[in-house]
């Protein structure tokens, strides 16, 4: 099915919706991309990116409220298969690997996926570009930030334990190590601020998600 509609284009039609960016969410190197494609419309891949604490886990989870989607999350794979976490490069590639095969099963099966992880390396990313590209799945990439004092709160409060669906047991030390890890993302991305009004940049996904103009 031809479809007039990709990445690109859809961010080309949200910025214009939101072109002053009032809700903390903006949008990066589209502009040379826009590309008219033949696609499969019900694959999708929506990946995040960000270090630990900005609130990917928390954004999946609105999204998945609202529209359906397979999550497939390091931190669950992580509890899978490391006792304690370390974090360390070894054992992330170990989730991640897991992780990748999970999500190129479900586009295999035309799936909607949303990935929940750092991502914070395009090597990594441009795995997931490459099976998105092999299963024809449109692809939104998001990046989640907050200011840090809003992530140290927030996982101060991880430590406590309030949380009960969140699966994550990254705290300071582990932001601290990976906060400057986060490489550029070199294709055209959503940023969110998720400490600011999430329902905007919902909408937006949302919008991409059901393939709307
Ligand atoms: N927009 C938000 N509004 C309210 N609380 C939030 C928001 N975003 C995140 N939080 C809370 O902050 C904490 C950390 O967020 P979250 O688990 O989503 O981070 P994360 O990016 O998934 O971290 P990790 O990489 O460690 O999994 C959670 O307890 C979550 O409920
Ligand atoms: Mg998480």
């Amino acid at each position: 099915m031809l479809v007039p509609w990709s990445t690109a284009a859809w961010l080309t039609q949200n910025r214009l919706t939101f072109p002053v960016n009032p809700c903390g969410f903006c949008y990066h190197r589209f502009a040379s991309s826009f590309e008219w494609r033949f696609m499969s419309t019900s694959a999708v891949l929506v990946l995040l990116v960000g270090p630990p604490g900005t609130g990917k886990s928390y954004l999946a989870r609105r999204i998945a409220e609202r529209f359906p989607m397979a999550i497939v999350e390091t931190d669950e794979i992580r509890r899978q298969i490391a006792h304690p976490p370390t974090y360390s490069p070894r054992e992330s590639g170990r989730v991640y690997l897991t992780a990748q095969r999970r999500i190129e099963r479900l586009l295999r099966e035309g799936r909607a996926v949303l990935f929940d992880a750092t991502n914070l390396y395009e090597r990594g990313r441009k795995k997931l570009y490459r099976i998105a590209e092999k299963y024809h799945a449109r692809l939104l990439i998001v990046r989640t930030t907050a200011p840090e004092p809003v992530i140290e709160e927030r996982l101060r409060l991880r430590k406590l334990g309030v949380e009960p669906l969140d699966l994550s047991e990254a705290g300071w030390e582990v932001y601290s190590r990976m906060k400057g890890e986060l490489q550029d993302i070199r294709r055209p991305h959503m940023v969110i601020d998720t400490s600011r009004e999430l329902q905007p940049a919902l909408e937006s996904i949302l919008r991409f998600l059901r393939n709307e103009q």
